[in-house]
């Protein structure tokens, strides 16, 4: 089945580190979600879809934006991270416009011809086997000539969110087969020239890929041990950790911490420099 190792992953282990942390990672990732949704002319879109809506955090912010008679849709492949989604919603007041979730894989053909007026995702396409077939049914669910948006990470060596707790887990840790440039994962999407191709043979027009830098914090005033107790079960740092021998799991963790120690000041809590692109596309 296509995606078959993200959907068992986002089911399993991430997606539930995902829910887990969601008020983190929250914190962490809104700004650059924002500085996304900033890219979209959302006046008169009447039908908007969220792809990778994973807990449903910035399909809200999507639907804050929108007038009350429009809708959003959030998809997901992620059955747990979706039900945190529905409760979000269950629990707003009635003065947004419709909200659904759906349970598909964004890259199939789950959505008629046609269908959006615009499509946004902040780090939720970065997951499909076959990229350039997953934008080409993407692009068919949209109307002609209308807006994509969507942000993606940089190289890992640029997000040192990412690199630092990696660089330290493997001072202790063997290291995992390296994955081939552009598999699926956070940073399949790190070579911006092959974003571009995706969604020109895709069939998208207007690409613009642009860099955005910026600060993530999270925990101003929160002791160091409370941050990294949740920090160590995000990321592919955690992964790693997770699956190595159990004898080494400790002293891993230990070098973890010393070097997230250097991110950490008691008055802004966590902060890591990072850096995404910043795509926009029409159908
Ligand atoms: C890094 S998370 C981002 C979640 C959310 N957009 C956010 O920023 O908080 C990636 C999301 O993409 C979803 N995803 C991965 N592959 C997908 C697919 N083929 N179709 C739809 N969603 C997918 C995952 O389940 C996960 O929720």
């Amino acid at each position: 089945m296509e995606n078959k190792l993200q959907i068992e992953l986002w089911n399993g282990r991430t997606g539930a580190s995902w829910v887990r942390h969601n008020t983190l990672l929250e914190t962490l990732l809104r700004g650059p979600g924002l500085r996304c949704l900033d890219q979209l002319d959302l006046r008169s879109v009447s039908h908007a879809l969220d792809i990778g809506c994973g807990c449903g955090n910035q399909t809200l912010s999507l639907a804050e934006r929108l007038s009350t008679d429009a809708r959003v849709t959030g998809v997901d492949v992620s059955e747990p991270m979706l039900a945190l989604a529905r409760d979000a919603v269950d629990h707003l007041g009635s003065d947004l416009c419709p909200i659904d979730f759906v349970c598909k894989d964004a890259s199939q053909p789950v959505f008629p011809a046609h269908h959006f007026d615009a499509v946004y995702s902040r780090f939720g396409v970065m997951f499909f086997d076959d990229p350039t077939e997953a934008f080409t049914q993407i692009r068919a669910a949209m109307k002609p000539a209308s807006p994509l948006a969507f942000i993606c990470w940089q190289a890992p060596q640029k997000n040192p969110f990412f690199s630092a707790p990696m660089q330290a887990a493997l001072t202790v840790l063997p290291a995992p087969t390296a994955p081939a440039a552009g598999a699926p994962g956070p940073f399949a999407f790190a070579d911006d020239n092959r974003v571009n191709q995706i969604l020109t043979d895709a069939g998208f027009s207007s690409i613009e890929i642009t860099a955005l830098n910026e600060r993530l914090s999270v925990g101003a005033g929160a002791p160091f041990d409370e941050l990294f107790s949740e920090l160590i079960e995000i990321g592919p740092a955690s992964a790693l950790i997770a699956e190595s021998d159990p004898s080494l799991k400790e002293s891993a963790k230990a070098a973890v911490a010393k070097a997230l120690r250097g991110f950490y000041d008691e008055e802004s809590g966590m902060s890591f420099e990072a850096n995404f692109w910043l795509v926009t596309a029409r159908a």
